[in-house]
């Protein structure tokens, strides 16, 4: 790549006014301040926070790569997101407002939001669940489900959130591999105006797995479910119960003792259990947040994301709580009933700081901007992106008919496993369109080959992060060689974290990330192993193998195209198309229905018998097959 192709893009200054307010407005000696001395810059953001008993130590890196941080502190990251806020007048600053897909809004300040939880945590002690015990939490966009996780960190719980769209077949695969015996989840919720099933799709998951218990069902779409007698309870039942009291006690814990497993794809059919801490995951989640989008007090935040992926517990659960924010929360889907409804909720509400991803903003472009232009957009003074890279027609339109040219746009690169923002422009910074510029103060990262040698401006290499940071993932619960193998392995003797993307940076220093090197694909936003949709594919008689790649697609990032090749004697009869997108629908979830599937007699495999999906993603394009002197005749 030529260094032109960097450079293609024009420069866009802040506005003077925003940079002068800004919480960090030289980004340099912010930076410079983080790389000579790690631990003290680390140490000095986590005395944000309280901590009821102070570290011995920073960072323990004797047993890398499992790091330890903020070693010997006692705290809890529900005492600093509510306890410690309702001794103060945030005790009546809202927290969060939400709206439902129906319209209807809930508004709820910190003290009501800390009593909810101490109610939610009481329930779930009452149904046994103890410190260190996980909870399975399937739910829909509501409130109930931003307080059942915090309910789980108050008392010592692991939360495990498994996004709605997933199937009861991938659902149980992560019931079971959690060892959840409660589960949370809804009768149903909103979407484009009619319900998703939660609970009968908890129902069939948990007909898999003997150790579940209970389940607490949370009224929300009022559809009719069924309910087993001393196994499922109404949460509103309970909610009126002696029980659950507004007090609750908060669990001392560890710095290192695990928070939540947020279970995301690999490169294998296995879904990855990323565990994250209480200790480095608040001090990290809360600074990047308040130094790369600015809260303050007057700021409506909203993180349009779902909380049932890292982004939503990051940025809509826990780092705004930590910071004592204000939070808009929407249920339902963006265009519904109109392509409107985001904007005239940005005017409502007053929003801020709007923060979501390129899918996001393509699939609304396109229904023109006489739609935003309806609304007056002027409360925001900050625009956010996440989840893939962002092509210059999405940034400029997001840019100029959302942000009236005016607000900055942070593209945010990180990852399930990293746990918040590591290459991210500050609301100081000059942004390039497309590039997440520059690492977060603290964070060191890389582009180098397959040596580790450092490649020079404009040509592509592997993502690497040199140093631990604080809400780095600290294992894949239960499979610690697979954590080693999998982030540690490739740069084993410089110890570095292999991100699984590939990248570029320009002669400014800047970062450009391309798409990931493994087989993990973004479809709207989503992160889908291949693995995953091919092993749904060939669970099905009809199938005897499959591959998956992505195909660019306008709105999504990627669609899906799948090439299988039938059983001996099945004939496609014209509906097996269609047949197997419903198998796939149900054995893995909507989010993996490919949106192509054809039919062929081989596909190209390396000699080792490897599917090259890189040959079968040119052939699909039209473009050079490359190198294929690997494949087998
Ligand atoms: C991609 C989402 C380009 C990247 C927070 C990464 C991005 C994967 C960006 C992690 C961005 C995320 N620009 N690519 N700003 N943000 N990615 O775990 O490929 O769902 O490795 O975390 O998303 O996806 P995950």
């Amino acid at each position: 790549m030529s260094d032109k192709v960097n450079n293609r893009s024009e420069w866009f200054y802040p506005p003077e006014d925003l940079v002068r307010s800004a919480y960090v407005q030289d980004y340099e000696a912010a930076y410079a301040r983080a790389q000579a001395d790690p631990e003290g810059f680390w140490a000095e953001q986590a005395r944000e926070l309280d901590w009821f008993e102070p570290w011995q130590q920073v960072v323990d890196g004797s047993n890398a790569p499992f790091y330890r941080w903020f070693v010997g502190a006692k705290t809890n990251i529900a005492h600093n997101a509510l306890d410690r806020h309702v001794k103060t007048w945030r005790k009546n600053k809202i927290a969060m407002i939400w709206e439902g897909e129906p319209g209807d809004v809930r508004t709820f300040s910190y003290y009501r939001m800390w009593q909810e939880v101490n109610r939610f945590a009481n329930i779930l002690k009452s149904m046994g669940v103890k410190k260190g015990d996980t909870v399975t939490i399937y739910m829909g966009r509501v409130p109930e489900m931003v307080w059942a996780m915090l309910a789980c960190a108050k008392i010592g719980a692991i939360h495990s959130v498994v996004y709605g769209g997933f199937s009861d077949q991938a659902l149980t695969d992560r019931i079971e591999d959690a060892q959840s015996r409660v589960v949370v989840t809804c009768d149903g919720a909103w979407l484009r105006g009619s319900i998703v099933p939660l609970k009968d799709t908890v129902d069939e998951a948990v007909r898999r797995c003997p150790i579940v218990e209970h389940i607490i069902v949370v009224r929300r779409t009022g559809n009719e479910v069924y309910m087993e007698p001393g196994r499922d309870y109404w949460y509103h039942d309970l909610r009126g119960l002696p029980i659950a009291a507004t007090q609750c006690p908060t669990e001392v814990m560890d710095s290192e003792d695990p928070l939540f497993i947020l279970y995301t794809s690999g490169t294998t059919g296995k879904p990855k259990g990323v565990l994250h801490t209480h200790g480095g995951y608040q001090v990290y989640t809360s600074t990047t947040l308040k130094w790369v989008f600015d809260i303050n007090d007057e700021d409506r935040w909203w993180c349009a994301a779902d909380p049932g992926w890292i982004t939503g517990h990051s940025y809509i659960v826990y780092g705004p709580l930590l910071l004592g924010a204000t939070s808009f929360m929407y249920e339902g889907a963006p265009a519904h009933p109109y392509p409107n409804r985001w904007w005239k909720m940005i005017e409502h509400y007053g929003i801020t700081i709007l923060y979501t991803a390129p899918t996001a903003i393509r699939g609304l472009m396109r229904f023109g901007s006489a739609w935003p232009n309806r609304h007056d957009l002027s409360s925001l003074r900050l625009l956010g992106s996440v989840g893939e890279p962002i092509n210059p027609e999405a940034w400029k339109w997001y840019h100029t008919i959302i942000g009236k040219s005016r607000c900055p746009i942070m593209d945010t690169w990180w990852q399930t496993e990293t746990g918040g923002f590591m290459i991210t422009p500050l609301p100081s910074t000059p942004l390039k369109p497309g590039s997440a510029t520059r690492p977060f103060p603290g964070i060191e990262v890389d582009v180098v080959d397959e040596e580790g040698n450092s490649v020079p401006p404009g040509t592509d290499g592997m993502l690497v992060i040199k140093k631990p940071w604080p809400s780095m993932l600290r294992t894949i619960y239960g499979d610690p060689n697979r954590y080693v193998e999998q982030y540690w392995s490739k740069y084993r003797k410089q110890g570095w974290y292999l991100a699984g993307d590939s990248a570029r940076k320009d002669e400014d220093g800047y970062i450009w990330i391309i798409g990931r090197i493994d087989d993990v694909l973004k479809v709207s936003g989503y992160r889908l192993g291949t693995a995953e949709v091919e092993s749904g594919l060939v669970s099905h008689p009809a199938v005897a193998e499959a591959a998956v790649i992505g195909i660019p697609d306008e709105v999504k990032g990627n669609a899906i195209h799948a090439y299988c090749i039938l059983r001996a004697g099945v004939t496609d009869d014209g509906h097996l198309e269609a047949t197997l997108k419903d198998h796939v629908r149900h054995e893995v979830g909507p989010i993996a229905v490919p949106a192509r599937i054809e039919f062929v007699a081989s596909l190209p495999k390396t000699r080792s018998g490897k599917i090259m999906r890189r040959v079968l993603k040119a052939r699909a394009m039209g473009m050079p097959e490359g190198d294929i002197s690997t494949l087998e005749e």
